[in-house]
């Protein structure tokens, strides 16, 4: 591998910026916590911080609903702040991704505002389209809300009556960019250089496969017909030609970097990967994994194959702002397939989670994830190895899914709850109170300066991997080794790495530099736990 650029193997830690750390005292994440906790980030060892949306929202979606791209939310600071920050996590060797949000804007948009007061400009921005039926009361066409319900609301005009009807692919507070009106694109790239003339290092695309819909807005075939997942609103092509626009923006500032949020696969995720397009995209594949070897191997070759088809590194994530810990995800019987059907959360209603077997399956994740080639998300709070907060109160319940769906969808505020630094009750060194998600009680264990001073925690395994991985990992490459059933083992250069998914101990071959089990005997692998070992004569 001769390009070494810093994105094709870097260590990236997830700030979801309302919950790590609140400096203001109320309640609520923001930039002065941020930066007053970067010494966490410096001793972890990250090679850089994605920070998720902070620019100026009604927060009707925690941010993804944007009012002013070039604004930091009040409840976050101000934009000089975030010049601050990013010279202070620049002067640690921390570099800065922020998030945007290109599909749709928040409705309180100025460009969304003057659509709705009829500016025929302004109109032209979004998907705006008269509605079927005699009167027009019926949506466009038959696509839904990734969020539930019909992706269209019907506006009411200046005069009283009912008008056209916007298209939004999420919430109706979110609505849809037109991206084949050319003031979009120039608008955007326009944001993109705010930014990167600001110093930071790149950003994440959010839902980046969805930014540009089929001519005429068809229906969706059904989907009930079954077959590959096609949808006139999602991975069309013409969303390329967007990308190679923003790649030459980039490509002016030196080596920022993109990464994709778009939940496609294979060849049609490697397409955003081209030389001339975006640098990284998640691999949502290998999040959706069970804790099961060979979920977790055909997860894995999967990203590898498309990464590779186009020359670009794979980038893994095991938890993000989106989906159910990875500590609790794994707390329950492990499916032999992919998790479906929300992280399977029916069956899972069933079933008591074992939370000592999710965390020693997620520390065991950890040095998955960590010893894979290419680059590494982390999630906020993975390194403290947090669970879900499953009970939280559906009163006390922010997310729009489980608003739009009338409480009748958990969503997903369990995996945002507030950091819990230090103390024994809420709010453990978060900030002020009461935090704007509640914590629950009994996290006092795992609070960050407790797990500090404990060799055996999991802030320390997260510390050791990255710093191993840096000195050590150097392979770009990976070998599948032979093992027993249930049992991951591959070669990075000289060092492997073997993730036991069984219940049963297996015998290592070689020296243990690093293991998930901190009791296991010299030699043997205990049952969901993993280790990083040196094979002499490999
Ligand atoms: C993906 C983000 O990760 C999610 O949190 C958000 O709700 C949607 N995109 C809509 O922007």
């Amino acid at each position: 591998m001769t390009d070494t650029s810093w994105w094709r193997r870097a260590v990236v830690y997830q700030v979801y910026i309302r919950s790590f750390a609140d400096g203001s005292g109320d309640g609520i994440g923001d930039i002065a916590g941020l930066r007053s906790r970067l010494g966490h980030l410096r001793d972890l060892g990250v090679d850089a911080i994605w920070i998720n949306p902070w620019y100026a929202s009604p927060q009707a979606d925690a941010g993804y609903d944007v009012a002013d791209y070039r604004a930091i939310d009040p409840a976050y600071g101000t934009v000089a702040e975030a010049c601050w920050l990013i010279e202070e996590a620049h002067a640690l060797g921390i570099r800065v991704v922020l998030d945007i949000v290109p599909n749709h804007t928040s409705a309180e948009h100025p460009w969304f505002q003057s659509a709705l007061a009829g500016d025929p400009e302004a109109r032209a921005r979004y998907l705006f389209r008269p509605g079927r039926g005699e009167h027009g009361e019926l949506p466009p066409n038959n696509w839904r809300s990734v969020f539930g319900g019909p992706a269209w609301t019907r506006v009411v005009v200046p005069d009283g009556t009912a008008g056209e009807w916007y298209c939004h692919l999420f919430a109706p507070a979110q609505p849809d960019l037109d991206w084949s009106n050319p003031e979009v694109a120039a608008e955007f790239e326009d944001i993109l250089r705010f930014w990167f003339d600001k110093g930071v290092d790149g950003f994440r695309i959010d839902v980046a496969n969805a930014l540009a819909k089929a001519p005429g807005l068809p229906d969706a075939p059904d989907a009930a017909a079954g077959g590959p997942f096609v949808h006139p609103a999602w991975d069309q092509d013409a969303v390329h030609d967007i990308f190679r626009g923003w790649r030459k923006v980039a490509d002016e500032y030196g080596d920022r970097v993109f990464v994709a949020e778009a939940w496609v696969e294979g060849e049609r995720l490697a397409r955003y990967l081209r030389p001339d397009e975006l640098h990284t995209a998640f691999g949502f594949a290998f999040l959706g994994s069970s804790f099961v070897a060979s979920v977790l191997e055909e997860s894995i070759q999967g990203e590898l194959d498309s990464a590779r088809l186009v020359g670009a590194p794979a980038t893994w994530v095991i938890s993000n702002h989106d989906v159910v810990r990875h500590a609790t995800r794994f707390a329950r019987s492990q499916p032999d397939h992919p998790f479906t059907s929300h992280w399977d959360q029916d069956r899972w209603g069933a079933e008591e989670p074992d939370l000592a077997l999710g965390l020693r399956r997620a520390r065991a994740a950890a040095l998955l994830t960590l010893g894979l080639p290419g680059t590494t998300y982390l999630y906020q709070g993975e390194e403290l190895g947090l669970p879900e907060f499953e009970d939280m109160p559906v009163e006390a319940r922010q997310d729009p899914q489980v608003i739009q769906a009338a409480g009748k969808v958990i969503g997903r505020d369990g995996c945002r709850v507030p950091l819990p630094w230090s103390g024994s009750t809420p709010p453990y060194g978060f900030g002020g109170a009461p935090t704007w998600l509640p914590q629950p009680e009994g996290w006092a264990s795992y609070a960050a300066d407790v797990q500090e001073t404990d060799p055996d925690s999991t802030l320390t395994l997260y510390r050791r991997a990255v710093e191993l991985r840096a000195k050590l990992l150097l392979h770009d490459d990976l070998a599948w080794l032979s093992a027993p059933d249930g049992v991951l083992a591959f070669a990075r250069g000289d060092l492997q790495v073997w993730v036991n998914t069984t219940g049963d101990p297996v015998a290592l071959p070689g020296t243990l530099l690093l293991g998930s089990d901190p009791g296991a005997e010299p030699g043997v692998l205990p049952g969901d736990a993993a280790a990083w070992i040196v094979v002499t004569g490999a």
